[in-house]
């Protein structure tokens, strides 16, 4: 059965297992999944190898997703969905501290794990989050991930669960006078003890970044990143809009923009 939603080439489910186009990453991504599997971390997918036709294997998580859904579903935009991403997001982080990848891992971002560093997941966006009975469970996807601060990949997840999107209204998201709110839960959860305004202008060189990184793979010729420009020129407003954000909205007390 082919999985609805995602981007690049495409998931299909054969019983619970989950088939998908295997990547140069695909090595270090499956070392990380298991590092989490014995740290007994439930929220994401079990690694089992590589099948037949060169296809990386995942165990399927059960539960509801967005797929290709516009405008998102309810749970998308709901406070305890927000909170959980908010919390899986530091356990996630905390039980990365101390991993090491295996020696001469190759991640998507090509960056190299260094003392004080995680792994980020750096796509925990309602797209790819399961949920059942309401509640988060986890997020698959984890092609992109790889060595991060804390605050970059957080920053992506604010971005894409605050929402900060330029374009949230168009998602189903009509409050955006709840955002300064939705932020502070959000790092609240998290136990976030940074500086909130610096968290600030992180998420607007985040959303910059990857905007930059669609771009020059689109410019290499890369079909999926070609079709993604626009949603690159959605993160490019996104920054803009965060960036003139009023400084009241990164004080949790008076967010109310
Ligand atoms: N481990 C998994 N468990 C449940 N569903 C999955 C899993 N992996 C992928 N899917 C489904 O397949 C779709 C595409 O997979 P995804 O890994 O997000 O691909 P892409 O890299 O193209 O975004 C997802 O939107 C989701 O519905
Ligand atoms: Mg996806």
């Amino acid at each position: 059965m082919v999985l609805p939603g995602g981007n690049t080439t495409g998931a299909v489910r054969i019983g619970d297992v989950v088939h998908k186009p295997a990547s140069p990453w695909t090595p270090a991504v499956h070392a990380l999944l298991r590092h989490l599997e014995s740290a007994g971390f439930e929220g994401a997918p079990r690694a089992f190898g590589i099948d037949a036709e060169g296809r990386e294997m995942l165990s399927y998580l059960p539960g509801e997703t967005i797929g290709g859904r516009i405008p998102w579903p309810a749970w998308a935009f709901a406070d305890a969905t927000l909170v959980q991403t908010g919390r899986w997001l530091r356990r996630l982080h905390d039980l990365t501290e101390d991993f090491s990848p295996p020696p001469g891992a190759r991640w998507f971002a090509g960056a190299t794990m260094r003392p004080g560093m995680v792994v980020g997941h750096q796509d925990a966006a309602p797209y790819n989050a399961v949920v059942a009975g309401g509640s988060l469970t986890g997020f698959f996807d984890w092609d992109t991930a790889g060595p991060s601060t804390r605050e970059f990949d957080l920053a992506f997840s604010a971005l894409s669960w605050v929402p900060l999107y330029a374009q949230a209204e168009a998602l189903g998201f009509d409050r955006p006078d709840d955002r300064g709110r939705r932020l502070h839960l959000l790092l609240d959860a998290y136990a976030y003890a940074g500086d909130r305004r610096r968290f600030g202008t992180v998420i607007v060189e985040r959303a910059r970044r990857q905007a930059e990184v669609m771009r020059s793979m689109a410019g290499a010729g890369d079909p999926a990143a070609t079709a993604l420009l626009p949603v690159a020129a959605g993160l490019e407003r996104s920054a803009d809009e965060v960036e003139n954000l009023p400084e009241a909205f990164w004080s949790p007390q008076s967010s109310s923009t």
